[in-house]
């Protein structure tokens, strides 16, 4: 058989036997979308491609359409738009559309379609993220409450999708929002009720939607509070000739003024005798009143007082004498024998409530009668006196 009668013979049987598959070769002669429909997410600012893989193109042309504007934006490798941000790509059986530094109008549906009659279409679909913003505007500075007020912190933010808001401490010690207590809360509102004085302080609102960076916000919380006046060491010794730090914690806020008082009237001030040293940590303060070369006539109450306009708070500490002893033997030594005023025992009554706001002055001067040490000697501290 010769090779001409072998193909009219395969011809014949193409042609003959299965006349369908003619319909179907005919069919493939169209052009065909490769794969399928797309989702394309980007970031705001950045480039974003749409591909379109067609097979079989033949006379047929590619354009891209946007869906919501009915814009023509490409046709073939011809660039149709005005908006030069736009350019297409073409490969082997490829038509990629990018679009340069994506805006948030440029989200929405992108057809590719071909001229075929009818029309074929293939839609890929753009979504523009954008990161978090936090909207200072409508989001809460700082605040000012009053101890025992109920406090919103408010935070919004923009951002694609739509951010969510995450309020946290500073310090990330936890917070009462409600009946809960809890380190972390979600929601653009922050609702605490009845607020005291330990919530004073920084918070931050977190805003977050998957596209980084997150951002946040930093609101100062500032709680007003009456001055509370606590004292550590109600009583304390010293030689007669030491220097001694009273110490005494404030809780204020505004900043309170403070004074130390001595013997009821006088206000102690820095200067040779006195030194007024104090620090403060937001409405935490810590006084020290240093009361150089201690003599007789310092022995006795000290009150530190703090008042600021929510009202006003003292407490005392008492200074006594440690007496020195003079040994039989020629060398002078301090023991801890204790003068401690009449008025301060029993040592029971020492652990007086920390806010004794409204008590009064002590008017009790009996305090500490400091012997010299002869008079020390000549007397007989034995239990058996
Ligand atoms: C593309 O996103 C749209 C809307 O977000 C959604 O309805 C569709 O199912 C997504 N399609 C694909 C292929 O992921
Ligand atoms: C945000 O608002 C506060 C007042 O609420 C203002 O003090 C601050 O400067 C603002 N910050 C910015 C970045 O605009
Ligand atoms: C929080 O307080 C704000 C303003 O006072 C109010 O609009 C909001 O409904 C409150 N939110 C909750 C969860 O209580
Ligand atoms: C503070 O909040 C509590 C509990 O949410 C509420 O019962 C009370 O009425 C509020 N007080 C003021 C002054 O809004
Ligand atoms: C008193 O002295 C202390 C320490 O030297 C200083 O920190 C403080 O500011 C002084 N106070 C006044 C009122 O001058």
């Amino acid at each position: 058989m010769s090779a001409i009668s072998y193909v009219c013979f395969l011809l014949l049987l193409v042609v003959s036997v299965v006349g369908a598959k003619v319909l179907k070769v005919k069919f493939e002669d169209t052009p065909k979308f490769v794969g399928s429909d797309t989702n394309v997410t980007v970031v705001i600012g950045r480039d974003a491609t749409l591909t379109c893989t067609v097979e079989n193109l033949q006379k047929f042309k590619v354009a891209w359409l946007k869906v919501d504007t009915q814009t023509i934006l490409t046709i073939g490798n011809h660039v149709i738009t005005k908006n030069h941000r736009v350019s297409i790509g073409k490969g082997d059986q490829t038509w990629s559309l990018t679009i340069r530094d994506i805006r948030l109008s440029d989200a929405g549906q992108y057809m590719c379609q071909l001229n075929t009659e009818p029309m074929t279409i293939q839609t890929h679909h753009l979504q523009v993220s954008v990161p978090p913003d936090i909207i200072n505007s409508s989001s809460s500075g700082e605040i000012t409450v009053r101890e025992g007020e109920n406090v919103s912190l408010h935070c919004s933010a923009s951002g694609a999708p739509k951010p969510t808001i995450t309020w946290r401490r500073e310090d990330l010690t936890p917070m009462k929002i409600g009946s809960e207590v809890a380190s972390k809360w979600n929601g653009v509102w922050l609702n605490m009720s009845s607020v005291s004085r330990d919530i004073n302080g920084a918070f931050l609102c977190i805003a977050t939607n998957g596209v980084p960076p997150s951002v946040s916000k930093r609101i100062l919380l500032r709680v007003m509070c009456k001055p509370k006046v606590h004292v550590i060491q109600k009583m304390i010794g010293a030689y007669i000739g030491d220097t001694v730090n009273l110490h005494c914690k404030i809780e204020a806020f505004p900043p309170p003024v403070i004074t130390w008082i001595h013997q009821d009237t006088i206000k102690l001030q820095n200067g040779t005798k006195y030194q007024v040293i104090t620090e403060s940590k937001s409405y935490k303060h810590t006084v020290i009143l240093r009361v150089y070369n201690v003599c007789r006539e310092d022995i006795g109450s000290y009150y530190c007082c703090a008042e600021n306009q929510l009202g006003s708070s003292k407490n005392d500490v008492t200074l006594y004498t440690l007496a020195t002893t003079t040994m039989s033997t020629s060398t002078t030594e301090r023991t801890t024998t204790a003068w401690i005023p009449k008025s301060t025992q029993p040592y029971a009554e020492l652990e007086v409530s920390v806010d004794d706001e409204g008590q009064k002055y002590s008017n009790e001067d009996s305090f500490v009668v400091v012997l010299s040490q002869q008079q020390m000697q000549n007397i007989d501290l034995s239990p058996s006196s």
